[in-house]
């Protein structure tokens, strides 16, 4: 198992929806093949939050196939996909791992026939070998700030060899707001996002700065690229997931503190703990999507 359980990856979800910036994908169907089928390849899918957010959108004939390391994330991504296609009215062969049905988003293209394909991968060590020959978008959900620099260029060379668009989702970019606001907050958040830079795999991190960067080697690749927020904004009833950011962001904060400081990390945690058990807790998460779209030669 890797370091992100499926636990959290449905814990996130609700939040994941709420925040995408509904606009890009609909900025992107006019540059998606017309009448014909939309290879996608999804980079770090989990088990499949992208493809159950973006499909219905971009909706035609569309074969994701979906990369990750972890097996046991790609072991459910069916059965995830399965049981929301269900929920959301659309029909599932299992034998073909398709889904069909009616297209909810009228400005883009009719019906849905979606098809998926897990693929073990490792992004961080088969940069090169990545499958991009034939695909009309690349995409990602909360992967980006976990790359490297080195890593990040590569990525947008080989989409810009193949004028392929991307869309990448859900970027953390270092800001949290709390309310009730609390005065170790800023020091506790300035600490997660040193953290963030630490080693993912992928080489030393790009953290908050990650879509900023994305931005800027995309536009010097001759991309057109549009920026939007997607913030998480947590509710109070969110409690579970509010528990978990605050244990996480406590933990990665106490590695960069010194001793002295990890006691007072300690309490804010107590503090902000009971305030999610009140149920008088609200927490914004900064995120940003990213679409870049190939310029016209
Ligand atoms: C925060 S999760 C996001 C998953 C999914 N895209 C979503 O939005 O729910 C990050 C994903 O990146 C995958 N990942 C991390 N390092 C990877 C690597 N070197 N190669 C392939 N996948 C990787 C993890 O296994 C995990 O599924």
């Amino acid at each position: 198992m890797g370091d992100f359980h499926a636990d959290w990856l449905r814990l996130r979800a609700p939040a994941d929806i709420r925040a995408r910036a509904a606009d890009l994908p609909l900025l992107l169907c006019p540059y998606l093949p017309k009448g014909q089928m939309l290879r996608v390849l999804d980079l770090g899918c989990g088990t499949g939050s992208n493809l159950r957010a973006l499909a219905p959108v971009l909706g035609g004939e569309q074969a994701w196939l979906c990369l990750d390391a972890d097996v046991e994330l790609l072991d459910r991504l069916a059965d995830e996909t399965q049981a929301w296609a269900q929920e959301s009215g659309f029909d599932w062969d299992a034998s073909d791992q398709r889904v069909t049905g009616a297209q909810p988003h009228p400005t883009c293209r009719p019906h849905l026939t979606c098809t998926l394909a897990p693929r073990r991968f490792d992004l961080a060590c088969d940069l090169a070998e990545l499958p991009i020959e034939g695909i009309g978008l690349v995409t990602a959900s909360a992967l980006l700030d976990l790359v490297s620099e080195t890593w990040l260029a590569g990525l947008v060379s080989q989409c810009a060899k193949v004028r392929v668009p991307i869309l990448i989702a859900l970027t953390y970019d270092g800001r949290v707001a709390f309310e009730p606001a609390s005065s170790l907050d800023r020091e506790v958040i300035d600490a997660v996002n040193r953290h963030q830079g630490r080693d993912k795999g992928f080489g030393p991190a790009l953290g908050p700065g990650a879509n900023g960067r994305l931005a800027i080697l995309a536009a010097a690749q001759g991309y057109w690229v549009e920026v939007r927020m997607s913030d998480w904004r947590i509710r109070r009833s969110e409690r579970e997931l509010q528990a978990a950011l605050i244990r996480g962001w406590s933990r990665a904060a106490c590695e960069e503190a010194s001793a002295s400081d990890q006691a007072g990390i300690a309490h804010w945690e107590a503090v902000r703990l009971a305030a999610v058990e009140r149920g008088c807790s609200r927490i914004i998460v900064g995120h940003r999507d990213l679409l870049a779209i190939p310029r016209r030669a």
